[in-house]
């Protein structure tokens, strides 16, 4: 593998020893790849006209036959902030963007990162690594070298074509890594922070104002189904165009990725990614939805559906509450067992108990207060509701095919109980994911027990475990 950016005036090349495979062929119990070293090339010809003098990174002071500085980034190392390029829309760009570039004739050629990328090409297909370029970060963007990146059901869910994301695209949400890069107006996050990657959201609408970016008015575009920047361009160019990227504001199934400030958190020196990288989305879905929505209080009951990495990460934070009785449903023994381990009081097999008589008999016929529904299973919902003891409350986390309904009793909410809806734990993520990060590192939160780690390219031995249940959140092991 090799990664280089190019630019007007240098070159700088991340090189690794490891075989880059296309398509990926290698297997889940070959070793991580080698991380990889730094080195500076001799100036490419075609950028440099050709000296062969020594690179070197660009400054503000470095004026390219345009007469403009050529450093429009805070890169590694160089925090002086300077001008931002213009961007290079890739797709017919908005009315704001069209005004926000410049003439033709003054514009400089873009530098541009080079990485690798598991593409998927097709719904049904495998991930296939390539060779991709990212755009440099615009003024609110943010370059990140992957070290992690954790696999959820939703890049299944678009792979098995599900989720209406236009292919060919590059998925992954749960990045994890090192800031390379940042743009302009960047205040949050400089060049050597490591970060989390998580969804994005607009910061403008009322339910961001309101301190509720998972319920932005444009998440849907701007994290699941758009697969691009919100003004229609790709951030990744593949051999043959652009490719469908912006995947949660990251794709970060790819050595680097373009993420925004706003989906950016950063984490302590001192975090490891590759175990941390799951936070971004399956950790942060399942810990909000107790700490952040149902709230169990001191005493109180609280059953969750599902025990796979969404449904535990519920679990190891329902433990980590007063909630004196947390009874888990699955239909897997192992994982009902990894269940009690994290905190469970109870476990249901649901294949073997009916689910509703199960939790009545459990809570002494009275219901629970609290419940957690992360099957994505109508029925199981249905269970749950019925479930409820008066003024309980069932927390929807898990997403079944569009247009799937489920039944219930309209009186029987009338006693003060609620179903409500929640998207990544209804979490503001710059503040939960450091709180969350915490309770890792004190061992509160033993996420490790969760994950199986895989090479980047064994990617789709990776899919293939999650999908068949084997393993509850692989990480994909990047750089
Ligand atoms: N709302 C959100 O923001 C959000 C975010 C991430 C994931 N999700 C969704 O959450 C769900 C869970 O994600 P995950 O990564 O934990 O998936 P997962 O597949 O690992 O977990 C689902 C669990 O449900 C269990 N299950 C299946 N059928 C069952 C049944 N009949 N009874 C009891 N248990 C049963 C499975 O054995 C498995 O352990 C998925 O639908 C995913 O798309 C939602
Ligand atoms: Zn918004
Ligand atoms: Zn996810």
């Amino acid at each position: 593998m090799r990664v280089a950016h190019t630019g007007p005036r240098t070159r700088l090349i991340l090189m690794d020893a490891g075989p880059r495979t296309s398509p990926v062929t290698s297997s889940a119990a070959s070793c991580p790849p080698p991380a990889p070293r730094i080195m500076r090339s001799p100036r490419s010809p075609a950028h440099s006209g050709g000296t062969g003098s020594p690179a070197r990174m660009p400054t503000a002071l470095d004026a390219p036959a345009g007469g403009r500085p050529a450093a429009p980034l805070h890169r590694r190392g160089h925090r002086t902030p300077v001008r931002p390029r213009p961007p290079r829309p890739t797709r017919p760009p908005s009315h704001a963007a069209r005004s926000a570039t410049r003439p033709a004739a003054r514009r400089e050629t873009p530098m541009s990162t080079t990485a690798t990328a598991a593409v998927l090409p097709a719904t049904g297909q495998p991930f296939a690594l390539q060779e991709v370029t990212l755009d440099d970060p615009r003024p609110d963007e943010v370059l990140v070298r992957i070290v992690a990146a954790g696999v959820c059901g939703t890049d299944m869910g678009v792979q098995a074509g599900h989720i209406p994301f236009p292919l060919p695209g590059v998925l992954g949400h749960e990045g994890a890594g090192v800031v390379e890069a940042v743009g302009s107006s960047v205040t949050t996050a400089a060049p050597g922070d490591k970060v989390l990657l998580t969804f994005t959201s607009c910061g403008t609408c009322p339910n961001c104002l309101a301190g509720h970016p998972a319920y932005c008015e444009t998440f849907l575009p701007r994290n699941l189904v758009g697969g691009a920047r919100p003004d229609g361009s790709s951030p990744v160019h593949g051999a043959d165009g652009d490719l469908n990227a912006h995947f949660f504001a990251q794709s970060s199934f790819a050595t680097y990725a373009l993420a925004e400030e706003r989906n950016v958190t950063v984490v302590s020196q001192d975090a490891d990614l590759a175990v941390l990288a799951p936070l971004g989305c399956g950790v942060q879905t399942g810990a909000g939805a107790v700490f952040n929505v149902l709230r169990p209080t001191p005493g109180s009951s609280i059953a969750v559906l599902g025990a796979g990495a969404v449904g535990l990460s519920a679990v190891m934070a329902a433990a980590l509450t007063g909630a004196r009785r947390i009874i888990v449903a699955d239909l897997v023994d192992s994982r009902l067992e990894l269940a009690r381990e994290l905190g469970a009081t109870h476990v249901v097999n649901s294949g073997e108990t009916d689910l509703e008589t199960a939790l009545k008999d459990l809570t002494g016929g009275r219901g629970v207060e609290y419940a957690a529904e992360t099957t994505g299973l109508a029925r199981l919902l249905e269970a749950g509701i019925r479930a409820l003891a008066p003024m309980g409350t069932i927390g929807v986390i898990g997403a079944p095919a569009a247009g799937t309904t489920a039944a219930f009793d309209v009186n029987f909410l009338l006693n003060g109980r609620g179903i409500v809806g929640i998207t990544e734990g209804d979490s503001v993520p710059q503040l939960f994911l450091p709180a969350l990060v915490e309770l890792v590192l004190q061992g509160r939160m033993p996420l490790e027990k969760l994950i199986r780690h895989y090479p980047f390219d064994a990617i789709n031995d990776a899919t293939a475990a999650a999908r068949s249940g084997e393993v509850l959140k692989a990480v994909l092991r990047v750089g």
